[in-house]
């Protein structure tokens, strides 16, 4: 494709032709391009500190043989008063692969994305922030605390939304100049993430919503305070009910789960992409009594965002382990599947899709008691230290004294706290969305991290918030205009599952970019099958409300199903304020 060049570049080239990396990829054009002070309020760009070095067929990362060839940039800024400094690195493609677009990917865990490159496939400009704390190298949960009882709050804010959100709008400064366009023409601007990255993506549709024009955002770990405790919930009701299930019995759990309710969405092939109809007909009780069985192992974790055991790699062993199911695994099991309620009742928090894997109730084999014991999942066990109880230790040692009531004060201590920073659950998008921005936010229905469930709660708050005089009909229609949601059916955390071989989205921003440049608004989304006996299969999912029921092996509708509907429906009695 080729552009039309403003007077500036056509200065720059050697000739009439499209100027080269070489030409605009120095330290000189750069800083020409550096919005000037005062012009983004409250960021002060040093130019002195700029960097620029073209980059050459670079590879594309492991595994890929992709090369990409872009201008790597490296810009400093500090905000204004505040002796701080934010290094941001930008990859520009060539002037002849620029197609007027910028991205941002979203990292994971407790990390900012530190690749600045995802974007060039989409002829973007990309970049990635050390965010003021040197997140590059550091992790944010490694920052948050200055000491016992000091949280780090300017961390905290940039890691939440800020820093994503001025590194796009001094990218989108930068990027019209850099390429010698009008500083007036406009940069399509997109997000890319999932997990944290997903809530990342909401942070920048909630408070810089101006700045977008797409967002794909995937199972968002937002509504923190409650995701983040949530993770230590099934630990809590193994020591409560005082039954720590061997793995394996879990495990045979979840797979005659999937078996019995694989077949109600009308076809069997391994996917139970009907949780709801699994969870409003199916009893776990008859999984009593079958029987189970697991070889002895030993595995090694290598650790990393949010697996179980975060903080380096650990190697553990299991035994064997045979058994028949018991009444107190299911019950285990189901409690889990309940979700969170204090002592008087009142539900605190929804819980993962009955059929999703149980890998936060995974308990820990001690070779000398010969007994199973727990195992709280860091990724609870940290954010409730660190972030609730303010103790710079890296998790909770152990649960004595702790009850269902201790976490939903666990839980309400985070939401107040980071109510304004981390919690990402502002449901007001009307920013967003009276700018033209377009929100495809997706989630697989067994994840079994972040529940499927506290997606669809969100997409709800936003259409009541919105639009609350609208009938149902009408306000699901506004709202299709500009944002959508896809559960995924059988899809675990961010990808697909191992235990459902079911379709997995993965061309959204192609679905994105024709929604936003080329006003094609998607109905359904594309997604494919990569395992099982339906590999290869197209499924063009169905977009919430509606569910699939498949009428034959070879298609399915998209149906409207009141109870099944409600039975995602959830309110939070065990709070006092609103949980968006
Ligand atoms: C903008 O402010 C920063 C911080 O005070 C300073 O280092 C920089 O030189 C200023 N830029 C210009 C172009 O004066
Ligand atoms: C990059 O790859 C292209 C195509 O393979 C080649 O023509 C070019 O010479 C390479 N450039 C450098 C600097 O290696
Ligand atoms: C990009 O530039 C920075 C600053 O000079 C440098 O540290 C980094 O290694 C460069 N990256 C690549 C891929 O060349
Ligand atoms: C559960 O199913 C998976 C995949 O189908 C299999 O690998 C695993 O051994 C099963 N586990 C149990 C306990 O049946
Ligand atoms: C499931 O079955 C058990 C045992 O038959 C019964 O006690 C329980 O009430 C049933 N649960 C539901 C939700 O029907
Ligand atoms: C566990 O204990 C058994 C016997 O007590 C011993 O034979 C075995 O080597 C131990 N395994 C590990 C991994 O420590
Ligand atoms: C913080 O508190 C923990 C738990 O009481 C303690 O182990 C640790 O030494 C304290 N650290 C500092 C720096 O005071
Ligand atoms: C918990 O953290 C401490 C250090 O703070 C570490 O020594 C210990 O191994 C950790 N335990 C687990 C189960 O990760
Ligand atoms: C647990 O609670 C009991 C009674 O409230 C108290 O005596 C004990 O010290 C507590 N234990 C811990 C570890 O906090
Ligand atoms: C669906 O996505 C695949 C890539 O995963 C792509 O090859 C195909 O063309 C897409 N189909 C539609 C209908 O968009
Ligand atoms: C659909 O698939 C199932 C399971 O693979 C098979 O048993 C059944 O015969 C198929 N039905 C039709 C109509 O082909």
């Amino acid at each position: 494709m080729r552009l039309s060049w403003g007077a500036s570049v056509a200065a720059l080239a050697a000739s009439a032709s499209a100027a080269s990396l070489a030409d605009v990829c120095t330290v000189s054009n750069v800083r020409s391009a550096l919005p000037s002070n005062g012009t983004l309020l409250g960021i002060d760009l040093i130019p002195s500190a700029v960097t620029a070095a073209a980059v050459y067929n670079a590879s594309a990362g492991m595994g890929s043989t992709e090369t990409y060839t872009y201008c790597n940039v490296t810009v400093t800024y500090t905000h204004t008063g505040k002796d701080d400094s934010v290094v941001i690195k930008y990859a520009f493609p060539s002037p002849s692969d620029f197609k007027k677009r910028f991205y941002v990917a979203g990292g994971g865990g407790f990390s900012l994305s530190s690749d600045a490159t995802g974007g060039l496939e989409y002829g973007a400009v990309g970049g990635a922030t050390s965010a003021g704390y040197d997140a590059f190298d550091q992790s944010y949960d490694e920052v948050v605390l200055y000491g016992n009882g000091t949280i780090n709050w300017d961390a905290t804010y940039m890691f939440a939304y800020q820093a994503l959100g001025e590194m796009t709008k001094i990218g989108k400064a930068i990027t019209p100049k850099f390429y010698g366009m009008s500083s007036a023409s406009k940069i399509y601007t997109y997000y890319e993430g999932c997990s944290d990255g997903g809530r990342e993506g909401m942070s920048q549709v909630q408070r810089y919503g101006e700045e977008y024009d797409g967002a794909i955002t995937g199972a968002p770990a937002f509504r923190f305070g409650q995701q983040q405790v949530h993770h230590v919930f099934p630990s809590e009701v193994e020591q409560t009910l005082d039954y720590y299930p061997p793995p394996c019995e879990l495990a045979k759990i979840v797979n005659a789960t999937i078996a019995a309710c694989d077949p109600l969405d009308g076809r069997t092939d391994g996917v139970i992409s009907r949780t709801d109809l699994c969870k409003l007909n199916f009893n776990l009780s008859s999984i009593v009594g079958e029987k189970y069985y697991c070889a002895a192992e030993t595995s090694t974790s290598l650790g990393f965002g949010f697996s179980k055991r975060a903080e380096g790699s650990t190697t553990s062993y299991q035994p064997a382990q045979s058994g028949k199911v018991t009444a107190m695994g299911v019950k285990v099991a189901q409690t889990i599947y309940d979700g969170l309620h204090n002592s008087k009742g009142e539900r605190a928090y929804l819980s993962w899709q009955i059929g999703s894997e149980l890998s936060d109730a995974e308990t820990t084999w001690n070779n000398n008691t010969r007994k199973w014991e727990l195992s709280i999942p860091s990724t609870g066990g940290e954010y409730v230290t660190k972030f609730v109880q303010l103790l710079n230790i890296h998790n909770l040692s152990d649960l004595n004294n702790v009850t269902y009531d201790t976490l939903v004060d666990w839980m309400n201590t985070g939401m107040v706290r980071y109510m304004d920073s981390l919690q990402t659950t502002l449901p007001d998008l009307t920013p967003f969305q009276s700018s033209g921005g377009k929100l495809l936010h997706y989630h697989g229905e067994s994840d079994p991290s972040i529940p499927a469930a506290s997606s669809v709660h969100y997409w709800q708050a936003v259409r009541s918030v919105m639009y609350p005089h609208l009938s149902s009909q009408a306000s699901l229609e506004k709202l299709a205009d500009w944002y959508q949601f896809y559960l995924v059916p059988g899809a675990a955390h961010c990808g697909t599952n191992s235990l459902q071989p079911g379709p997995y989205p993965e061309d959204n921003m192609q679905t994105m970019i024709n929604w936003v440049e080329n006003g094609v608004k998607p109905s359904r989304l594309n997604a494919t099958v990569s395992s099982g006996t339906y590999k290869g299969e197209t499924q063009m999912l169905c977009q919430w409300p509606t569910r699939p029921h498949w009428s034959s092996n070879s298609s399915f509708e998209c149906v409207n199903d009141k109870a099944s509907i409600d039975s995602w429906t959830y309110s939070f009695p065990a709070f006092k304020i609103p949980v968006y």
